[in-house]
């Protein structure tokens, strides 16, 4: 039987994402003021148990998963590189396998993309991207949950990405081809997202906008989302922080877009680089919801991995 792998959104697609969103917000409804650590009343996985791998620092994911599978009945553990015998030099394919037999579904969070897909090749259990230099699809779940529960409608959206054209945006470009909202790229020169996840945004009917100029980007925007401009792995790149200074989210740049508009950021933030302070504790700031929502979002993900959704 094939396993319910999800290393990026289209593994998905869009009606199961779309049911990923709604299972997440009845979810979160019913449970409204309960111990954060109690279990759904329906425990749906009780008596699993998700392996998480870190080979990148973590506290969004590493606490959301945590807390998801506690909320849904089950447990997990977690090994990273420093202490796991990943470390020393043990192959991901007997990683793989040994996980495999020891756990019901497999979180990696890694540098390069096709060890998350060498993972899922040998594992006979789900494996899940929790964020490579590729892509972050769990995040984007979060995000739409939060665009929603702002009540955005997806299909038409104007989003607005301003920065570094990293894995995050990947994975937003990935989402507004399934669900038809249009996004403009403000990035400096040579800081613009893969070719590919653009291509994928508007084969998908997604209207994509790469520009230079970051007041074009914000025009008019419903969603303004930034994020760091140094990803975990790239600390070695000089030169970067002056090139990305345009494209601070600050209140001049925020007042472009709808008066209605919501800020999203996935954390951990640099204030004062990517966004300034006043645009990041505004109102307009949903930054916080969006956190929380991995726990959320992270819920629907494990069921539909696990066939539950
Ligand atoms: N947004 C996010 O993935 O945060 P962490 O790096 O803390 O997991
Ligand atoms: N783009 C960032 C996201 C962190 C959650 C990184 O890869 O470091």
């Amino acid at each position: 039987m094939a396993v319910n792998h999800f290393l990026d959104l289209s593994d998905a697609g869009g009606d199961a994402i779309a049911a990923m969103l709604a299972d997440a917000q009845d979810r979160k409804a019913a449970r409204a003021g309960w111990p954060k650590g109690k279990p759904d009343a329906d425990a749906p996985l009780a008596g699993h148990v998700l392996a998480m791998i870190f080979e990148k620092n973590s506290t969004r994911t590493r606490a959301s998963f945590d807390i998801a599978m506690r909320q849904l009945g089950g447990s997990a553990l977690i090994l990273d590189s420093g202490t796991s015998q990943l470390g020393r030099g043990e192959s991901i394919a007997d990683t793989a396998r040994v996980l495999s037999r020891m756990a019901d579904a497999i979180m990696i969070r890694t540098d390069d993309h096709v060890k998350a897909e060498e993972l899922a090749h040998y594992a006979s259990v789900p494996v899940i991207n929790g964020l490579t230099d590729r892509s972050h699809p769990c995040q984007i779940v979060a995000d739409l949950l939060t665009m929603v529960e702002q009540g955005k409608a997806l299909p038409g959206l104007e989003l607005a990405w301003l920065g570094d054209g990293n894995n995050v945006l990947h994975s937003i470009l990935e989402a507004a081809g399934i669900f038809k909202f249009n996004v403009r790229v403000g990035t400096p020169q040579g800081y613009e997202p893969e070719t590919e996840f653009v291509e994928m945004a508007r084969a998908g009917g997604a209207q994509v906008t790469l520009t230079k100029n970051a007041a074009e980007a914000a025009e008019g925007a419903d969603i303004v989302v930034t994020d760091t401009w140094v990803s975990m792995g790239q600390e070695h790149v000089h030169n970067k922080l002056a090139a990305m200074e345009p494209f601070r989210v600050d209140e001049k740049l925020m007042a472009r877009a709808k008066p209605d508009a919501r800020f999203l950021h996935c954390l951990p933030a640099h204030v004062g680089d990517e966004v300034s302070s006043g645009v990041f504790e505004s109102p307009q700031s949903v930054v916080f919801d969006e956190a929380e929502n991995r726990i959320h979002a992270q819920k629907s993900i494990l069921l539909w991995c696990h066939g539950k959704l």
